[in-house]
């Protein structure tokens, strides 16, 4: 199933909704969402792990939109947060402060004293340093801070370099090696400025394979159970995120093999557990629409130039990732294949290349599929090309999540000095 299916006119929908008309309305370029699929991936990610007792947090990195995490909020999503803004947007989205954890290497002492202040469930701390830092901010507001260590368990995920986190290589964790983790854990728990909440583990993103997953969650299963007999408390382990998802057909995500996996490692393991599912929830629900400005004809190739680029959607120049482009008119047979280009001036400003394409002109629309997740949240304005607006489909309407940005409003932020 997808959200994205042609009507009987074979005209292209986000649940039955017309994308031309939802262009129509809100403008080009555009990222639409559907509501209901995000639903049904994210109560399909908690039926596969029903099993084991475990909550998950939806990784806002992923899609931040207030709309979307609150709507995931309403199915009982906690949410995984990397910054203080994610945590702002959380919380204005209506999650618990309980149902929040904070993850990332680098939280400043500001960070701390903000979830702190919230009340957040959980701190997942990378470095001895950072675990020194939460306990001086709680020690002197005179709180326990409840922290998990996140450990490195030297895991190649098997997926692109720039989201692969589970080697020692990377910066991520705290190393397994010569106990460093083990020892840490024993040093929090004496800590009187520290609530132990468990341990944490996260070795990428786009993981297809399940077996990377295996060798990370039983290798931080043997060092809770290693805890657990020296008479350390360990409640909680969270099994972080990176299910990854097929940008080819951009179809629901099956998580039923993920699911027997941590049910096969964790059910009888008495550990309550928890997730940070970010992409697998959002990527496949979400499509970039644009619209074609001109078609060029190259010496040797066709370019379709329109008017999405890179700073609405970097993951194709980043990662040479592959999504899914076709028309929101009726399919028709191949021209010859062509590259999908945006205005800004960079060679690798590109949504794809060497697509099989129809002929198009100018006005056609397109979408860009499997754009739900890190898409608008890493936009930019380059090029002083202000970010796309947000829509999402609820029961059949379509929803402003976010308007596109106003040059005007980019500009407002500025200032011009007095020069001599
Ligand atoms: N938990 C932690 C600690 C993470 O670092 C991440 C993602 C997640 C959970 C969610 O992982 P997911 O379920 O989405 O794979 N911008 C890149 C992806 C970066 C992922 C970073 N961390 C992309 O567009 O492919």
């Amino acid at each position: 199933m997808s959200a994205f299916y042609r009507d009987s006119n074979q005209h292209l929908t986000i649940d039955g909704v017309s994308l031309d008309d939802l262009i129509t309305e809100f403008g080009s370029p555009l990222y639409v969402y559907s509501g209901a699929g995000l639903q049904r991936a994210f109560s399909a990610f908690q039926a596969a792990v029903a099993p084991v007792s475990g909550k998950v947090h939806f990784a806002l990195k992923a899609n931040s939109a207030l709309g979307v995490i609150a709507l995931l909020a309403r199915r009982g999503a906690g949410a995984d947060i990397v910054s203080v803004g994610e945590l702002a947007r959380a919380l204005a989205a209506g999650i618990r402060p309980g149902d929040i954890v904070f993850s990332g290497v680098g939280k400043t002492a500001a960070d701390v004293r903000a979830a702190l202040t919230a009340g957040i469930g959980q701190i997942n701390a990378e470095s001895p340093a950072e675990i020194a830092k939460i306990s001086a901010v709680a020690a002197a507001m005179g709180v326990t801070a409840p922290v998990a260590l996140r450990v490195n368990v030297d895991v190649d995920a098997g997926t692109h370099a720039k989201i692969s986190t589970g080697q020692r290589s990377t910066k991520f964790g705290i190393s397994t090696d010569q106990r460093e983790a083990a020892n840490l854990y024993a040093a929090i728990h004496a800590d009187p400025h520290i609530r132990p909440a468990g341990l944490a583990v996260h070795i990428g993103s786009q993981i297809r394979d399940l077996a990377p997953f295996e060798r990370a969650y039983t290798a931080l299963l043997d060092i809770a159970n290693g805890l657990r007999r020296e008479g350390l408390e360990v409640p909680c382990l969270d099994l972080g995120g990176g299910v990854g998802v097929d940008y080819q057909d951009a179809s629901d995500t099956d998580f039923s093999a993920y699911g027997a996996l941590v049910t096969r490692l964790f059910k009888d393991s008495g550990f309550a557990l928890g997730f940070e599912p970010g992409r697998s929830i959002a990527a496949n629900n979400g499509a970039l629409l644009t619209e074609v400005i001109y078609v060029k004809q190259g010496d040797n190739k066709r370019f379709v130039i329109v008017d999405a680029a890179m700073n609405d959607l970097i993951r194709p120049t980043l990662y040479d990732a592959h999504h899914p482009i076709v028309t929101i008119a009726p399919p028709q047979a191949s021209t010859g294949r062509a590259d999908i280009v945006g205005p800004v001036c960079e060679t690798g400003d590109y949504l794809g290349l060497d697509r099989d394409m129809p002929a198009l002109t100018t006005g056609d629309r397109l979408a860009v599929l499997s754009a739900g997740a890190y898409g608008a949240v890493m936009s930019s304005a380059y090029n002083t090309r202000p970010p796309a607006g947000e829509v999402m489909v609820v029961d059949g309407r379509a929803h402003l999540l976010r308007a596109a940005r106003s040059i005007d409003s980019l500009l407002a932020d500025e200032t011009i000095p007095e020069f001599s």
